[in-house]
């Protein structure tokens, strides 16, 4: 069979038509051709080499056209019919899922290319379009009729990612997937699950067929610093719905992780190649393809790392667009450039959806999941946060600035949207609202030093957030975050308000936060530092801080929260070795949250915890 693609058939489908499918072209906004990559001149340049014929005839057996050395296809490229090569096999990220669609990702590298281990020798004219197809099934088998299906174009354009959109799904409901080679049905990646959400009016009850809703919290995974064990835990030793991460998915620094087998590929990110070969070296780890293949991911693209170190809307702690600050960083890349390929390849990689077409970089965005809860996910860092902590400034600006009025961590339009969600979730009736952003939100003295990289730093815009849920009387508030490095649970209270706030039973708390530990990088009490160590250190911490009921700063991994309209309970994963892959781990501590109260439930954690410490441990009539 001769194999040909053809683009633009009979006008009624654009000639960018495959191309534009897949959403890594527009990545990540389309009308923002910094970042996105021009489809039409793609098209051409395949258009010019289609004319030239490059390719051999050889397959082309067919006794009606015996003489065939070939012809002039001016208008219809072919593809890519050499085999492909699904490089990140079993990877697939369904991501970002709403009720009736849901985001497809693979990437599927041309053979030529794979085996000579060549990066891109594609990236001359003669490149063609690499044609995959894609169908969803309602059951694993994939046997009856596909509820959807369709074929997109990739090319080394995206570093040959392939992000496509499955539509017309039914709400709530697990879905089965494959991609396969167009021009060899056969040659197909392995079967990706994925799911729906629940329509956003779906009495709270009824979300997720009535069930309990898991998401799995993730955040500061470093290749360098351990195994993705958490990953892996959560994908096989507890059931979750949607798998959350907080940012710092990956690193931009290099370290040390070859004594466990963890080189890092590459130098300190600042290209568009550099990044994306981070990302692709991550996604090797075998608990982060068990954890993609296993659920749908909710993503928010930066903590800081997934541009660089302590990022802020115009620099990092060794970057910026001043003369120094362009030289300082590798490769000698001023700021914005980094960003703007940070940003690129991250929307390559990752299965997140455009917000705003005409935003440049908001990634901010709520999911209504039915009435059971609003999920919405914060950018405390690369939108438009003020100028934060940057090593060389602590003492001078950061601490006397901390509490300045005007500072802002999100920039007033998000900050606004915020206000406005929080405000419209109550309204809609929505049972539970959870904040998904980067970093700590309670005040937290560590040994009398606050982390000004996190809200201590822009203490005011933190006191409008809490303001805005007492006058507005919006309950059930959960705050998650990760970036710590800690597992850190509090009863949210405007910071040393004794007079509103009693820590011994929670009354007059706003809410709840849970701060997650790292899947991987280091403590911030010491690089592995041990159970009772770090008890010792969280005592005092937990002294400290009153509305902090646990601290727990040895175990890297996670947590989960499991929602209902009743109650919400907070399970964290404590994983024990890091060091090497395996999946021995153990819940270290349980919080419920009952809804309407507004604090954690008394005894906290039922009053024992495997590891860590309490408020109540420490401070029995605090
Ligand atoms: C496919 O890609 C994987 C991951 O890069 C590589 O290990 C493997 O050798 C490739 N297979 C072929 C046939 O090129
Ligand atoms: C749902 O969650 C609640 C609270 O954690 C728990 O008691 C209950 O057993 C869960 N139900 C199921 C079916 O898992
Ligand atoms: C830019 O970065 C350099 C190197 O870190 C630093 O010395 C300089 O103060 C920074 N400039 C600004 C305006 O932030
Ligand atoms: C959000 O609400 C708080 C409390 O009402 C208010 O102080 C703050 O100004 C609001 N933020 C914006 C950007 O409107
Ligand atoms: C709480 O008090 C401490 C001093 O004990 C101060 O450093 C901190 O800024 C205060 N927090 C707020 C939000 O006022
Ligand atoms: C923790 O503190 C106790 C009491 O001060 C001390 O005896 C113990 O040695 C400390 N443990 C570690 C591991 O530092
Ligand atoms: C983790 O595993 C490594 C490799 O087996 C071992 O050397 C190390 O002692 C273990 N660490 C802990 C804390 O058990
Ligand atoms: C996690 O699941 C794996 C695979 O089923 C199993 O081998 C392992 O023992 C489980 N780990 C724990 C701690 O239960």
């Amino acid at each position: 069979m001769f194999l040909l693609h053809i683009l633009g058939l009979a006008g009624t489908v654009s000639a960018t038509a495959h191309l534009d499918r897949n959403l890594a072209y527009h990545s990540p906004f389309e009308n923002h051709p910094q970042f996105a990559r021009d489809t039409r001149e793609i098209h051409a340049r395949h258009v010019a080499h289609a004319r030239r014929q490059a390719i051999s005839a050889e397959g082309f057996d067919d006794q009606h056209y015996p003489t065939f050395y070939g012809g002039d296809f001016s208008n219809s490229p072919f593809v890519w019919s050499g085999g492909v090569n699904f490089t990140h096999s079993g990877e697939f990220l369904p991501g970002d899922p709403l009720d009736t669609s849901v985001l497809l990702w693979t990437r599927a590298v041309p053979l030529a290319v794979a085996k000579k281990g060549s990066p891109v020798p594609m990236q001359s004219p003669e490149s063609f379009p690499i044609c995959l197809s894609y169908v969803v099934f309602d059951n694993v088998d994939l046997s009856g009729y596909p509820v959807h299906s369709g074929e997109a174009y990739t090319s080394y354009d995206v570093d040959f990612t392939v992000k496509v959109e499955a539509t017309g799904l039914a709400p709530d409901t697990q879905y089965f997937f494959q991609f396969a080679d167009c021009t060899d049905p056969g040659s197909v990646s392995p079967v990706g699950k994925t799911r729906t959400l629940s329509n956003a009016d779906t009495p709270a009850e009824r979300v997720n067929g009535g069930n309990n809703l898991t998401l799995a919290v993730f955040s500061c995974s470093q290749y360098q610093a351990g195994w993705f064990n958490a990953y892996d835990f959560a994908a096989h030793n507890i059931s979750a719905d949607v798998f959350i991460h907080l940012g710092d998915y990956i690193y931009e620094s290099l370290g040390n992780g070859a004594h466990i087998g963890r080189q890092t590929l590459g130098r300190e990110l600042a290209t568009i190649a550099d990044y994306r070969l981070r990302l692709n070296q991550y996604r090797t780890d075998k608990g982060l393809v068990a954890a993609h293949q296993n659920a749908p991911w909710i993503t928010v693209w930066c903590d800081d790392h997934e541009v660089a170190d302590q990022s802020w809307k115009a620099g990092t702690a060794n970057s910026n667009d001043s003369v120094i600050g362009c030289s300082f960083s590798p490769s000698g890349a001023c700021f914005t450039d980094r960003k703007l390929a940070a940003v690129r390849a991250y929307h390559e990689w990752m299965p997140i959806r455009q917000v705003d077409a005409d935003d440049k970089l908001r990634i901010w965005r709520n999911f209504k999941i039915g009435k059971l809860l609003d999920l919405t996910m914060l950018d405390t860092r690369q939108y438009q946060r003020d100028v934060t902590d940057l090593y060389y400034n602590t003492a001078i600006v950061i601490n006397t600035i901390k509490t300045a009025e005007s500072r802002s961590l999100m920039g007033p339009e998000q900050e606004t949207w915020l206000n406005d969600t929080l405000t419209s979730s109550k309204h809609r009736g929505a049972v539970w609202r959870v904040v998904g952003q980067q970093i700590v939100f309670s005040q937290l003295f560590e040994e009398r030093a606050f982390d000004l990289d996190a809200w201590d730093g822009y203490q005011a815009n933190r006191a409008r957030i809490l303001d805005h849920l007492q006058a507005g009387e919006i309950d059930n508030t959960i705050v998650l975050a990760g970036d710590s490095h800690a597992n850190w649970v509090f009863d949210l209270a405007h910071p040393n308000v004794t007079s509103e706030y009693d820590p011994v039973t929670g009354e007059g708390a706003l809410g709840v936060e849970f701060a997650g530990t790292a899947v991987t990088s280091t403590s911030p009490f010491g690089a592995g530092i041990s159970p009772a160590a770090a008890d010792n250190i969280s005592t005092i911490i937990v002294g400290e801080n009153p509305p902090l009921q646990w601290s727990e700063g040895s175990y890297r991994g996670f947590f989960s929260l499991t929602l209902n309209p009743n109650t919400a309970v907070a399970t964290y994963y404590a994983m024990r070795n890091v060091s090497f892959s395996n999946t021995d781990g153990f819940a270290s501590a349980v919080f419920v949250v009952e809804s309407g109260a507004n604090k954690l439930s008394r005894p906290v954690a039922g009053g024992n915890v495997q590891a860590g410490v309490l408020q109540s441990q420490v401070n029995s009539t605090a």
